[in-house]
């Protein structure tokens, strides 16, 4: 492969997370990556067979990947052999998320090869909302981890993808969260806060929001990604039952970035036994 290959990264992203991880991407892959969203119409997505490799990247959702990740996958094709690589970013690292990868690996063309792939931890968009400290420390290494990863990629180097049984029958498992998004969805709905900006419409990934009489109605294709929630203005969007766990509004990660008051890395040995771990593994 060429210095600087041509790339393309196929991403879905609910709150910005990935996203934020694929444009890091970006500035190590050079100019001719190309980052487009995976969005529930993605057969209007270029295909890869113009690019020397192609990049996955989603959230990790229930340990797996979100279904609308999978089902791109299995929609994916190619009319040669190509080398692909994979990143995901979730709330925590726990080992665990890696087995997420499973439901792509299990449907991808055989025509891709997996030559790497990468977890991020970033500040979770459930169960927990981070100190600005820890967001800091998130993104400080996410920042210093990729352009490694990009490295190795750009160098062709191809990775020794371990198969785990344990790992894989707990994503498996886990697989129930697929169902739990469709029949979640239409148990969401917007407070009388809502303003009918019509936001949630708009930015909606998967099409299931549609604004009634100046109200959100949402439907069954759901992906769970709570992105209608985290940017709602007005904080009006309740997810069901999972509503108690949701973190509300956006991490201003610009601001914590450029503060000069708040460190940039927290001692490994301060950090949660969540998080330990797996700084202590990506420092290594
Ligand atoms: C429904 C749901 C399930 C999640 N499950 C996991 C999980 O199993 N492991 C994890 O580390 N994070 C989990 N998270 C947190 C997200 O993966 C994390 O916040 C991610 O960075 C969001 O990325 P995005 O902003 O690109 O959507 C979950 C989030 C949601 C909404
Ligand atoms: S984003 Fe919030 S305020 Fe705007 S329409 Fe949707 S629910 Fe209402
Ligand atoms: S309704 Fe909300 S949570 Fe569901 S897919 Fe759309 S933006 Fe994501």
């Amino acid at each position: 492969m060429s210095m600087e290959p041509r790339c393309v990264m196929y991403v879905f992203s609910g709150t910005g997370n990935t996203m934020l991880v694929a444009e890091e991407y970006r500035r190590y892959l050079g100019d001719k990556t190309e980052i487009y969203e995976i969005i529930s119409s993605f057969n209007k997505l270029p295909p890869p067979d113009d690019y020397d490799a192609v990049g996955i990247g989603y959230p990790v959702h229930a340990f797996n990947a979100p279904l609308i990740v999978r089902r791109f996958a299995s929609s994916l094709h190619a009319g040669r052999p190509m080398k692909l690589f994979l990143f995901h970013t979730g709330g925590e690292g726990l080992a665990l998320n890696d087995s997420s990868s499973f439901s792509i690996r299990e449907v991808l063309g055989k025509e891709f090869h997996i030559i790497s792939e990468r977890h991020y931890v970033m500040p979770y968009n459930m169960i927990f909302r981070h100190s600005d400290e820890m967001v800091k420390h998130m993104i400080t290494y996410m920042r210093r981890l990729v352009p490694i990863h990009a490295e190795s990629i750009k160098a062709g180097q191809s990775e020794k993808m371990p198969l785990m049984p344990f790992r894989h029958m707990i994503s498996i498992l886990f697989r129930i969260e697929w169902l739990y998004a469709t029949l979640q969805g239409p148990h969401m709905h917007a407070e009388t806060t809502c303003t009918s900006c019509g936001l949630c419409e708009r930015n909606c990934p998967m099409g299931n929001i549609q604004m009634e009489n100046g109200h959100p109605v949402f439907g069954r294709n759901c992906a769970l990604c709570v992105r209608c929630s985290f940017n709602c203005p007005v904080n009006a969007i309740s997810i069901g039952i999972l509503n108690g766990w949701k973190v509300n509004g956006r991490y201003q990660i610009d601001r914590i970035m450029n503060d000069d008051s708040t460190p940039s890395k927290i001692p490994i040995e301060k950090l949660s036994i969540l998080y330990r771990i797996y700084y202590k593994n990506v420092t290594k």
